[in-house]
């Protein structure tokens, strides 16, 4: 969470800075702040609550053409959203940004007296303290004695006023990315704001000190040691990370799954067979394996269901699906026949890295399903399935949740052929059907006429369920979670028989139901299960395939998916769902992309 930015070069950096704060801002969004190193009049601080713009408003009052700053965009951990508690934070002659939590903040407080010199609530100004007091002309020294004093996850960016055009930076767990071009050197959060610059680029290596100048970045571990980072390239441009054209940057990535889905399937399928050798994920890891664990948050968790529902139906190998904040402190079971499967978009959820770190401390090899190549978490895995949606700039999940499903169903049709439960045949007409999704979601995507005048209905109401059986239910909890994140309405998913034992007593006249009901062998249960909020009232929704035409007594609306097997039917109902979603926020004026309280990348537990 929050978003840092470093620049040093020849061009003037305030600017540089701002647009590099805009494009990270959807890590989080609460405050924002500048500061820049004036050769002739010293730092220059900006600092304003609310979002980038506010700060960009402020900061154009400020003539100053320095070249070399640092920028944050903040999700507020400790201390309330106020300017004082903004970055970047000054102490003496040290400025410095971060993204963590420094979780012994204020022992070191009490331990070095700083108490009386802070200004803010944070546990960063501490750090930025504790570097000005050491600081005695070699910024490195400084550096490497206030790391080892702090417990937690930090990536800083840190300015000292006696080294003009030098930024120094460090990280723990917290991601950040560098790139030197032509003239410069650039530091941040992710590569949104660093690829203008430079397609090629490293990952920070934890706990090494970078000091970027005009003349590139010298990386150093903290025995002093020069290290040349391995550089790796790029292969989407701005271009991605910009909206294109769309309102918002979640209706623009649901219309982009078509193309991602087919970006990280077709790599995977050689003479139409699920093939992961390029991917490093030798047959032997699959052919051991007894059971699987899948373990994630959120969106991604969700993904982990489906994947659930079909490795278990289709291949009858017992899978669990874990939420990573609990799976870490429970001591699970699992040992070197369980292969843990880890799903993260970012690569940096932080409760999904932990969980991946102790289930490699169990003896489980862990395959992670990531979308951010060089991330944390698929450097830490012992495989690594990357899933190609390009960049997610919305914080509502959309085209990284069907993907991660489509790269889990890649992987269950070659456990399939290597277990021998799947026929060269079947797991052929298996990859065909999964190759044809796109053009299903796509269909999808451009009917939905219907979907924006549901929720145009729904978008007073206080309370909507979503009901589902079997992996119609995983597909509500997503829903659900979207819905309740982006247009702020209380929402819940009900397995669709479970909800008469409690939940029906919330169902009162006009409260929408969405219903979803694409399994063939559950659709009756579904529509009985249907009848029963109808009959209380509720305004239904149902959604099926095409010709089952259900009359007054059953719904309201209904939405039509493809007539397609519902193993294959969830790509189409999962963007029905997402648009519903979408249009709902928009109807109620709400900022889509950046929901109150959130931020895209979780890395606090
Ligand atoms: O980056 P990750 O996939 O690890 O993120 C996990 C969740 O934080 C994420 O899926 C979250 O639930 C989404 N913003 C929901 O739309």
């Amino acid at each position: 969470m929050c978003g840092i930015i470093g620049y040093t070069g020849q061009e003037p950096a305030k600017d540089i800075l701002i647009n590099g704060l805009k494009q990270l801002e959807y890590r989080g969004y609460d405050s924002a702040g500048i500061a820049v190193l004036d050769p002739k009049t010293g730092i220059v601080l900006k600092k304003k609550t609310g979002k980038v713009e506010e700060l960009a408003k402020a900061a154009s009052e400020d003539s100053t053409d320095a070249t070399c700053g640092i920028g944050h965009t903040r999700w507020a951990t400790h201390g309330g959203v106020t300017e004082a508690n903004a970055h970047p934070h000054r102490q003496g002659n040290v400025t410095i940004c971060h993204n963590g939590i420094i979780e012994n903040y204020k022992e070191l407080t009490t331990e070095y007296g700083l108490k009386n010199s802070l200004k803010s609530e944070t546990d960063t100004e501490v750090v930025a303290a504790l570097l000005d007091k050491f600081y005695e002309g070699n910024p490195f020294k400084t550096i490497k004695k206030v790391v080892d004093l702090l417990a937690g996850s930090f990536a800083l960016c840190i300015i000292f006023d006696d080294q003009p055009g030098k930024i120094f930076a460090i990280r723990n767990v917290s991601p950040m990315v560098a790139a030197s071009f032509e003239g410069g050197s650039i530091i941040a959060s992710d590569l949104t704001a660093v690829i203008n610059f430079s397609k090629k680029y490293f990952v920070v290596p934890e706990y090494h000190v970078l000091e970027l100048s005009q003349e590139g970045i010298k990386v150093q571990d903290l025995k002093g040691r020069t290290v040349e980072p391995e550089i790796l390239e790029v292969n989407w441009d701005i271009t991605s990370a910009q909206k294109g054209g769309y309102p918002h940057y979640m209706l623009k990535e649901i219309n982009e799954q078509p193309e991602a889905i087919e970006r990280t399937v077709s790599p995977r399928v050689s003479d139409g067979l699920p093939y992961l050798e390029e991917d490093g994920i030798d047959d032997e890891v699959l052919a051991n394996l007894k059971d699987i664990v899948i373990v994630a948050c959120g969106t991604a968790m969700h993904a982990g269901m489906v994947g659930k529902s079909l490795i278990e139906t289709k291949l009858r190998i017992p899978v669990t699906v874990e939420i990573a904040s609990e799976f870490r402190y429970k001591d699970p079971i699992i040992d070197s026949s369980t292969l843990t499967i880890v799903v993260s978009q970012s690569g940096e959820t932080i409760d999904t890295l932990e969980a991946l770190r102790l289930a490699k401390q169990k003896g489980s090899k862990v395959l992670s399903i990531v979308n951010v190549k060089g991330s944390t978490i698929a450097r830490e895995s012992d495989y690594v399935l990357y899933t190609h949606a390009g960049p997610e700039i919305a914080v509502a999940s959309t085209k990284a949740y069907t993907v991660q499903i489509a790269a889990m169903y890649i992987f269950a049709a070659r456990l399939g052929l290597v277990k021998g439960v799947m026929s060269e045949d079947e797991a052929r007409e298996f990859m065909a059907r999964l190759s044809g999704v796109g053009e299903l979601m796509q269909k999808t995507i451009e009917a939905s006429d219907d979907i924006r005048r549901i929720a145009n209905h729904i978008k007073n109401a206080p309370d909507v369920f979503y009901i589902g059986r079997g992996i119609d239910y995983t597909l509500s909890l997503e829903a659900s979670l979207k819905l309740k994140e982006i247009s702020y309405i209380h929402s819940e998913a009900y397995a669709a028989g479970e909800l008469k034992h409690g939940t029906i007593a919330l169902i009162a006249e006009q409260v929408p139901v969405i219903a979803i009901a694409t399994e063939e062998h559950v659709y009756a249960k579904v529509i009985s299960n249907v009848r029963e909020v109808k009959s209380r009232g509720a305004y239904v929704i149902l959604i099926c395939p095409e010709g089952k035409v259900e009359n007054k007594e059953v719904c309201d609306k209904q939405i039509f998916i493809p007539q397609v097997d519902s193993t294959f039917g969830v790509f189409a109902t999962a963007v029905i769902l997402q648009l519903i979603a979408y249009y709902t926020s928009d109807a109620k004026g709400l900022d889509v992309d950046k929901p109150r309280n959130l931020a895209k990348s979780v890395t606090v537990e």
